[in-house]
Protein backbone atom coordinates (compact mmCIF):
# COMPACT_ATOMS: atom_id res chain seq x y z
CA UNK A 1 0.00 0.00 0.00
CA UNK A 2 1.01 3.55 -0.88
CA UNK A 3 0.99 6.65 1.14
CA UNK A 4 -2.16 7.99 -0.81
CA UNK A 5 -4.15 4.86 -0.10
CA UNK A 6 -2.98 4.68 3.81
CA UNK A 7 -4.32 8.14 4.27
CA UNK A 8 -7.79 7.58 2.47
CA UNK A 9 -8.21 4.44 4.69
CA UNK A 10 -7.08 6.21 7.76
CA UNK A 11 -9.73 9.06 7.11
CA UNK A 12 -12.48 6.62 6.57
CA UNK A 13 -11.81 4.60 9.62
CA UNK A 14 -9.60 6.43 12.15
CA UNK A 15 -11.40 8.98 14.13
CA UNK A 16 -10.14 12.79 14.09
CA UNK A 17 -8.35 13.32 16.77
CA UNK A 18 -4.71 13.78 15.08
CA UNK A 19 -5.86 16.02 12.66
CA UNK A 20 -3.99 16.89 9.05
CA UNK A 21 -1.03 14.01 8.69
CA UNK A 22 0.49 12.85 5.28
CA UNK A 23 2.87 10.72 6.31
CA UNK A 24 2.49 6.80 6.91
CA UNK A 25 5.84 5.31 8.30
CA UNK A 26 6.08 1.92 7.40
CA UNK A 27 9.96 0.56 8.17
CA UNK A 28 12.52 1.76 10.80
CA UNK A 29 16.65 0.56 11.39
CA UNK A 30 18.31 3.28 14.22
CA UNK A 31 17.85 6.62 13.70
CA UNK A 32 15.88 6.68 10.20
CA UNK A 33 12.36 5.69 9.20
CA UNK A 34 10.90 5.27 6.17
CA UNK A 35 7.35 5.55 4.45
CA UNK A 36 4.97 3.87 2.54
CA UNK A 37 6.53 5.09 -0.78
CA UNK A 38 10.38 4.56 0.07
CA UNK A 39 11.19 8.21 1.24
CA UNK A 40 13.70 7.76 4.13
CA UNK A 41 13.55 10.01 7.24
CA UNK A 42 16.37 11.11 9.85
CA UNK A 43 13.52 10.62 13.26
CA UNK A 44 14.55 13.99 15.87
CA UNK A 45 11.39 12.95 17.50
CA UNK A 46 11.41 9.09 18.55
CA UNK A 47 7.79 8.51 18.25
CA UNK A 48 7.47 11.40 21.05
CA UNK A 49 10.41 10.33 22.97
CA UNK A 50 9.66 6.61 22.69
CA UNK A 51 12.00 4.76 20.74
CA UNK A 52 15.10 6.18 22.70
CA UNK A 53 17.10 3.41 20.91
CA UNK A 54 16.37 3.73 17.54
CA UNK A 55 14.20 1.41 15.73
CA UNK A 56 14.21 -2.12 15.80
CA UNK A 57 17.29 -2.24 17.71
CA UNK A 58 18.51 -5.55 17.58
CA UNK A 59 18.84 -6.79 21.12
CA UNK A 60 14.70 -5.42 21.59
CA UNK A 61 13.99 -7.49 18.96
CA UNK A 62 15.28 -10.27 19.52
CA UNK A 63 14.21 -10.07 23.31
CA UNK A 64 10.47 -9.22 21.99
CA UNK A 65 10.89 -12.52 19.26
CA UNK A 66 12.03 -14.82 22.51
CA UNK A 67 9.59 -13.59 24.45
CA UNK A 68 6.88 -13.78 22.08
CA UNK A 69 6.99 -17.20 21.45
CA UNK A 70 7.43 -18.25 24.88
CA UNK A 71 4.38 -15.89 26.71
CA UNK A 72 2.64 -13.31 25.81
CA UNK A 73 0.18 -12.42 28.39
CA UNK A 74 -1.18 -13.98 31.77
CA UNK A 75 -2.48 -11.54 34.07
CA UNK A 76 -1.66 -10.68 37.05
CA UNK A 77 -3.66 -13.21 38.52
CA UNK A 78 -0.24 -14.63 38.78
CA UNK A 79 3.43 -13.49 39.17
CA UNK A 80 5.24 -12.66 36.56
CA UNK A 81 8.80 -12.70 36.45
CA UNK A 82 9.82 -10.43 33.84
CA UNK A 83 7.84 -7.99 35.55
CA UNK A 84 9.28 -8.39 39.21
CA UNK A 85 13.05 -8.56 37.49
CA UNK A 86 12.05 -4.83 35.57
CA UNK A 87 11.06 -3.49 39.21
CA UNK A 88 14.24 -5.02 40.94
CA UNK A 89 16.26 -3.14 38.40
CA UNK A 90 14.28 0.08 38.39
CA UNK A 91 14.32 0.19 42.06
CA UNK A 92 18.05 -0.44 42.10
CA UNK A 93 18.56 2.71 40.19
CA UNK A 94 16.18 5.02 42.22
CA UNK A 95 15.52 4.44 45.50
CA UNK A 96 14.11 1.78 48.01
CA UNK A 97 10.35 1.25 47.13
CA UNK A 98 8.36 -0.09 44.67
CA UNK A 99 6.64 -0.17 41.34
CA UNK A 100 2.99 -0.60 39.47
CA UNK A 101 2.97 -1.10 35.98
CA UNK A 102 0.71 -0.10 33.23
CA UNK A 103 0.43 0.77 29.65
CA UNK A 104 0.81 3.93 29.66
CA UNK A 105 2.06 7.75 31.05
CA UNK A 106 -1.10 8.80 31.53
CA UNK A 107 -2.04 5.31 33.73
CA UNK A 108 1.33 5.78 35.70
CA UNK A 109 -0.12 9.45 36.37
CA UNK A 110 -3.43 8.03 37.44
CA UNK A 111 -1.83 5.27 39.73
CA UNK A 112 -0.33 7.91 41.47
CA UNK A 113 -2.86 10.06 41.76
CA UNK A 114 -4.74 7.23 43.78
CA UNK A 115 -1.73 6.28 45.50
CA UNK A 116 -1.51 9.58 46.89
CA UNK A 117 -4.79 10.02 47.67
CA UNK A 118 -4.29 6.53 49.43
CA UNK A 119 -1.54 7.14 51.28
CA UNK A 120 -2.04 10.34 52.75
CA UNK A 121 -3.75 11.89 56.10
CA UNK A 122 -7.26 11.57 56.41
CA UNK A 123 -8.76 14.97 54.82
CA UNK A 124 -6.00 15.40 52.39
CA UNK A 125 -7.38 15.27 48.84
CA UNK A 126 -5.99 18.10 46.90
CA UNK A 127 -3.19 17.87 44.03
CA UNK A 128 -1.06 21.01 42.93
CA UNK A 129 0.47 20.74 39.24
CA UNK A 130 2.23 23.29 37.64
CA UNK A 131 1.35 26.05 35.00
CA UNK A 132 2.69 24.67 31.56
CA UNK A 133 2.08 20.93 32.52
CA UNK A 134 1.14 17.66 31.12
CA UNK A 135 0.29 14.85 32.36
CA UNK A 136 -2.24 12.81 29.86
CA UNK A 137 -5.15 12.37 28.61
CA UNK A 138 -7.57 10.66 31.07
CA UNK A 139 -10.36 12.68 32.57
CA UNK A 140 -7.92 12.99 36.25
CA UNK A 141 -4.81 13.61 33.71
CA UNK A 142 -6.18 16.27 31.73
CA UNK A 143 -7.65 17.68 34.75
CA UNK A 144 -3.77 18.20 36.16
CA UNK A 145 -2.58 19.31 32.99
CA UNK A 146 -3.03 23.09 32.61
CA UNK A 147 -4.21 23.24 28.97
CA UNK A 148 -7.96 24.74 29.09
CA UNK A 149 -7.91 23.79 25.10
CA UNK A 150 -7.91 19.86 26.04
CA UNK A 151 -10.42 20.56 28.85
CA UNK A 152 -13.35 22.23 26.84
CA UNK A 153 -16.19 20.56 26.71
CA UNK A 154 -15.50 17.18 28.34
CA UNK A 155 -16.60 18.71 31.70
CA UNK A 156 -17.42 18.39 34.86
CA UNK A 157 -13.83 17.65 35.58
CA UNK A 158 -12.64 15.94 38.71
CA UNK A 159 -12.08 17.89 41.67
CA UNK A 160 -9.41 18.37 43.85
CA UNK A 161 -6.91 19.96 41.64
CA UNK A 162 -4.85 23.05 41.81
CA UNK A 163 -2.35 25.34 39.64
CA UNK A 164 0.67 26.93 40.68
CA UNK A 165 3.33 28.97 38.91
CA UNK A 166 6.19 27.02 37.50
CA UNK A 167 9.14 27.55 39.24
CA UNK A 168 7.96 30.14 41.82
CA UNK A 169 7.99 28.44 45.08
CA UNK A 170 5.91 31.68 46.78
CA UNK A 171 2.75 30.41 44.11
CA UNK A 172 3.12 26.49 45.38
CA UNK A 173 3.16 27.87 48.87
CA UNK A 174 0.21 29.75 48.69
CA UNK A 175 -1.86 27.40 46.91
CA UNK A 176 -0.83 24.44 50.01
CA UNK A 177 -3.89 24.06 52.34
CA UNK A 178 -4.75 21.59 54.90
CA UNK A 179 -6.09 19.34 52.34
CA UNK A 180 -3.30 18.88 49.84
CA UNK A 181 -1.96 15.53 49.87
CA UNK A 182 0.64 15.95 46.54
CA UNK A 183 2.42 17.60 44.29
CA UNK A 184 2.87 16.72 40.56
CA UNK A 185 5.84 18.67 38.52
CA UNK A 186 7.42 17.62 35.32
CA UNK A 187 11.36 18.19 36.07
CA UNK A 188 11.32 19.08 32.31
CA UNK A 189 8.54 19.97 30.76
CA UNK A 190 8.00 18.83 27.34
CA UNK A 191 4.74 19.80 25.55
CA UNK A 192 4.38 22.77 26.67
CA UNK A 193 7.96 23.85 25.23
CA UNK A 194 10.38 22.14 26.75
CA UNK A 195 10.82 24.55 30.31
CA UNK A 196 13.25 22.75 32.65
CA UNK A 197 12.82 23.38 36.67
CA UNK A 198 15.38 25.29 38.20
CA UNK A 199 17.37 23.69 40.83
CA UNK A 200 16.26 26.21 43.99
CA UNK A 201 12.84 25.99 43.08
CA UNK A 202 13.04 22.06 43.48
CA UNK A 203 14.86 21.87 46.15
CA UNK A 204 12.39 24.36 48.28
CA UNK A 205 10.04 22.29 46.19
CA UNK A 206 11.13 19.20 48.51
CA UNK A 207 11.93 21.13 51.93
CA UNK A 208 7.85 22.35 51.54
CA UNK A 209 6.76 18.90 51.25
CA UNK A 210 8.39 17.50 53.74
CA UNK A 211 7.29 20.35 56.22
CA UNK A 212 3.95 19.94 55.12
CA UNK A 213 3.67 16.07 54.86
CA UNK A 214 3.08 16.06 51.37
CA UNK A 215 4.06 13.55 48.51
CA UNK A 216 6.25 15.05 45.70
CA UNK A 217 5.72 13.48 42.43
CA UNK A 218 8.00 13.68 39.74
CA UNK A 219 6.23 12.80 35.98
CA UNK A 220 9.42 11.71 34.13
CA UNK A 221 7.23 10.33 31.64
CA UNK A 222 9.22 12.00 28.62
CA UNK A 223 12.21 13.26 30.23
CA UNK A 224 13.31 10.09 32.43
CA UNK A 225 15.14 6.96 31.64
CA UNK A 226 18.96 8.99 29.82
CA UNK A 227 17.39 11.56 27.90
CA UNK A 228 18.47 14.38 30.37
CA UNK A 229 22.11 13.01 30.70
CA UNK A 230 21.11 11.44 33.59
CA UNK A 231 18.75 8.16 34.37
CA UNK A 232 16.43 10.06 35.93
CA UNK A 233 15.67 13.71 35.99
CA UNK A 234 15.79 14.02 39.78
CA UNK A 235 19.15 13.37 39.80
CA UNK A 236 20.04 16.93 38.44
CA UNK A 237 18.32 18.04 41.99
CA UNK A 238 20.15 16.08 44.45
CA UNK A 239 16.61 15.47 45.68
CA UNK A 240 14.77 13.01 45.89
CA UNK A 241 10.66 12.79 44.61
CA UNK A 242 8.23 10.32 46.45
CA UNK A 243 6.95 9.00 43.63
CA UNK A 244 8.35 8.83 39.91
CA UNK A 245 5.78 7.94 36.90
CA UNK A 246 7.62 6.87 33.80
CA UNK A 247 6.58 5.09 30.79
CA UNK A 248 7.65 6.93 26.71
CA UNK A 249 11.09 5.41 26.77
CA UNK A 250 10.73 2.20 29.06
CA UNK A 251 9.06 -0.23 26.39
CA UNK A 252 11.36 0.74 22.85
CA UNK A 253 7.71 1.15 21.53
CA UNK A 254 5.96 -1.55 23.50
CA UNK A 255 3.27 -0.14 25.40
CA UNK A 256 4.60 0.06 29.22
CA UNK A 257 3.93 2.66 32.20
CA UNK A 258 5.00 2.81 35.70
CA UNK A 259 4.53 4.03 38.89
CA UNK A 260 8.11 3.89 41.27
CA UNK A 261 6.36 4.86 45.07
CA UNK A 262 8.99 4.99 48.28
CA UNK A 263 7.92 2.45 50.76
CA UNK A 264 6.75 4.73 53.06
CA UNK A 265 3.84 5.85 50.34
CA UNK A 266 3.36 2.31 48.22
CA UNK A 267 1.90 1.08 51.33
CA UNK A 268 -1.29 3.01 50.88
CA UNK A 269 -2.15 0.48 47.84
CA UNK A 270 -3.75 -2.42 49.28
CA UNK A 271 -4.99 -5.93 47.46
CA UNK A 272 -7.97 -4.18 45.21
CA UNK A 273 -7.40 -0.73 45.16
CA UNK A 274 -5.82 -0.67 42.00
CA UNK A 275 -5.00 -3.11 39.09
CA UNK A 276 -4.67 -3.36 35.50
CA UNK A 277 -5.43 -6.45 32.91
CA UNK A 278 -2.50 -5.72 30.57
CA UNK A 279 -0.21 -3.79 33.07
CA UNK A 280 3.31 -5.25 33.10
CA UNK A 281 2.48 -8.35 30.93
CA UNK A 282 5.48 -10.62 30.15
CA UNK A 283 6.13 -9.11 26.86
CA UNK A 284 6.16 -5.83 27.51
CA UNK A 285 8.37 -6.26 30.69
CA UNK A 286 11.03 -8.54 28.58
CA UNK A 287 11.19 -5.08 25.80
CA UNK A 288 11.69 -2.87 29.20
CA UNK A 289 13.92 -4.79 30.90
CA UNK A 290 15.98 -5.21 27.92
CA UNK A 291 15.84 -1.59 27.49
CA UNK A 292 16.90 -0.86 30.91
CA UNK A 293 19.68 -3.05 30.67
CA UNK A 294 21.26 -1.61 27.50
CA UNK A 295 20.55 2.06 28.36
CA UNK A 296 22.56 0.92 31.45
CA UNK A 297 25.22 -1.42 30.00
CA UNK A 298 26.09 1.56 27.43
CA UNK A 299 25.87 4.78 29.50
CA UNK A 300 23.28 6.02 27.43
CA UNK A 301 22.45 8.54 29.31
CA UNK A 302 25.84 10.47 29.32
CA UNK A 303 26.20 9.79 25.74
CA UNK A 304 22.67 12.05 25.30
CA UNK A 305 24.44 14.80 27.60
CA UNK A 306 27.37 14.43 25.34
CA UNK A 307 25.44 14.69 22.48
CA UNK A 308 22.74 17.41 23.98
CA UNK A 309 25.80 19.83 24.57
CA UNK A 310 26.79 18.97 20.88
CA UNK A 311 23.56 19.63 19.63
CA UNK A 312 22.93 22.75 21.90
CA UNK A 313 25.97 24.05 20.44
CA UNK A 314 25.11 23.78 16.96
CA UNK A 315 21.51 25.36 17.36
CA UNK A 316 22.87 28.29 19.36
CA UNK A 317 25.20 29.33 16.37
CA UNK A 318 22.03 29.22 14.76
CA UNK A 319 20.42 31.76 16.93
CA UNK A 320 23.29 33.74 16.13
CA UNK A 321 22.47 34.09 12.69
CA UNK A 322 18.79 34.40 12.70
CA UNK A 323 17.22 37.02 15.31
CA UNK A 324 14.11 35.01 15.11
CA UNK A 325 15.02 32.15 16.68
CA UNK A 326 14.10 33.92 20.34
CA UNK A 327 15.76 30.72 22.97
CA UNK A 328 17.50 27.38 22.20
CA UNK A 329 16.60 26.07 25.66
CA UNK A 330 16.80 22.03 27.11
CA UNK A 331 19.05 19.51 28.86
CA UNK A 332 20.16 16.76 27.42
CA UNK A 333 18.70 15.38 24.46
CA UNK A 334 15.22 17.27 25.17
CA UNK A 335 15.36 20.24 23.23
CA UNK A 336 13.27 23.27 21.92
CA UNK A 337 14.14 26.46 19.82
CA UNK A 338 11.57 29.12 20.24
CA UNK A 339 10.50 31.03 17.34
CA UNK A 340 9.08 34.09 16.85
CA UNK A 341 6.44 32.46 14.89
CA UNK A 342 4.28 29.73 14.78
CA UNK A 343 6.50 26.63 13.79
CA UNK A 344 4.13 24.34 11.67
CA UNK A 345 5.22 25.42 8.37
CA UNK A 346 9.02 25.04 9.53
CA UNK A 347 8.09 21.16 10.80
CA UNK A 348 6.69 20.88 7.33
CA UNK A 349 9.44 22.19 5.46
CA UNK A 350 11.96 19.95 7.46
CA UNK A 351 10.07 16.96 6.70
CA UNK A 352 9.68 17.30 2.96
CA UNK A 353 13.52 17.22 3.56
CA UNK A 354 14.06 14.29 5.39
CA UNK A 355 13.89 15.18 8.93
CA UNK A 356 10.71 14.67 11.15
CA UNK A 357 10.65 17.18 14.45
CA UNK A 358 7.59 18.43 15.86
CA UNK A 359 6.08 21.70 17.56
CA UNK A 360 5.56 21.79 21.44
CA UNK A 361 2.74 24.81 21.98
CA UNK A 362 3.29 26.72 18.62
CA UNK A 363 6.40 28.29 18.25
CA UNK A 364 8.80 25.64 19.99
CA UNK A 365 10.69 23.37 17.91
CA UNK A 366 10.88 19.88 19.82
CA UNK A 367 13.60 18.09 18.81
CA UNK A 368 13.85 14.42 20.81
CA UNK A 369 16.64 12.11 19.18
CA UNK A 370 17.19 8.54 19.90
CA UNK A 371 20.03 8.18 22.44
CA UNK A 372 21.72 6.04 19.44
CA UNK A 373 22.31 9.73 17.54
CA UNK A 374 25.66 10.45 16.47
CA UNK A 375 27.36 14.01 15.86
CA UNK A 376 27.12 12.70 12.10
CA UNK A 377 22.98 12.47 12.49
CA UNK A 378 23.10 15.88 14.84
CA UNK A 379 25.14 17.47 11.65
CA UNK A 380 22.80 16.19 9.12
CA UNK A 381 19.39 17.74 10.95
CA UNK A 382 21.52 21.02 11.71
CA UNK A 383 21.95 21.50 7.98
CA UNK A 384 18.44 20.52 6.78
CA UNK A 385 16.93 23.36 9.25
CA UNK A 386 19.45 25.55 8.66
CA UNK A 387 19.03 25.62 4.69
CA UNK A 388 14.83 25.93 5.65
CA UNK A 389 15.55 28.66 8.01
CA UNK A 390 17.62 30.35 5.45
CA UNK A 391 15.06 30.04 2.69
CA UNK A 392 12.06 31.59 4.95
C1 LIG B 1 5.16 14.43 30.82
C2 LIG B 1 4.08 13.56 30.28
N1 LIG B 1 3.23 12.97 31.13
C3 LIG B 1 2.24 12.16 30.69
C4 LIG B 1 2.09 11.90 29.34
C5 LIG B 1 0.99 11.00 28.87
O1 LIG B 1 1.52 9.81 28.38
P1 LIG B 1 0.64 8.83 27.46
O2 LIG B 1 0.39 9.54 26.17
O3 LIG B 1 1.50 7.61 27.32
O4 LIG B 1 -0.61 8.56 28.20
C6 LIG B 1 2.95 12.51 28.42
C7 LIG B 1 2.77 12.30 26.97
O5 LIG B 1 3.21 13.05 26.14
C8 LIG B 1 3.98 13.36 28.90
O6 LIG B 1 4.83 13.96 28.07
Amino acid sequence: MKTAEIVKLSKRYIMNTYGERSIALVKGKGAYVWDADGKKYLDFLSGIAVNALGHCHPEIVEAVKKQVSTLIHVSNLYHIKQQAELAELLIKHSFKGKCFFCNSGAEANEAAIKLARKATEPGKSEIITMTGSFHGRTLATITATDNIKYQKGIEPLPGGFKRAVFNDIGSVKKCISDKTCAIMIEPVQGESGIYIAKKDFMIELRKLCDERKIFLIFDEIQCGLGRTGKLFAYEHYNIEPDMITLAKSLGSGLPIGALIAKDKTNSGFEPGDHASTFGGNPLCCAAALTTLKIILKNNFSQHAWKMGAYFKNKLEALKKKYSFIREIRGIGLMIGVELDFECKEIVEKCQKAGLLINCASDNVLRFLPPFIVSEKDIDKAVNILKFKLRRL
